[in-house]
């Protein structure tokens, strides 16, 4: 079901400096900073040849990753995103085997303007995982 990894989300507290460390330490090409109001973080999109890297900085109150940080002081991987053919019938196959999704369980806009859901970390190794229609 699964098909690409779209891109690996790593949480930051200091966005200016993360995004330093991987334009000017690991000479990756690095994005302008986008604000997502909708979803409660500013996003640094990281382009490798093959996939992405996006680190994420809290934007607002209440935002979904700023519970994380306070958690890992230093950042840390958030979670991971996979793309799926058609992400309604990859929902369903995957509650049908007991596996949750977050929120509504209706797929949101991401990050890249194509549908998105997350699924609960505990049913993933712990691991919160994004999937993303292609
Ligand atoms: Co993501």
């Amino acid at each position: 079901m699964i098909g690409r990894l779209n891109h690996v989300a790593i949480a930051v507290k200091d966005l200016d400096a993360a995004v330093a460390t991987y334009r000017d330490v690991l000479g990756a090409k690095v994005s302008p900073a986008l604000d997502q109001p909708e979803h409660g973080v500013t996003v640094v999109f990281i382009e490798l040849p093959n996939t992405k890297i996006e680190l994420l900085h809290p934007l607002g109150e209440g935002s979904p990753i700023a519970k994380f940080l306070e958690r890992n002081a230093d950042g840390g991987i958030h979670h991971v995103c996979y793309e799926v053919d058609d992400i309604l019938a990859a929902r369903d196959k995957l509650k049908a085997t007991g596996a949750r999704v977050l929120g509504t369980g209706e797929p949101k806009i991401g990050a890249h303007g194509k549908p998105v859901l997350f699924l609960h970390p505990k049913d993933f190794m712990g691991t919160l995982v994004e999937l993303e229609q292609s």
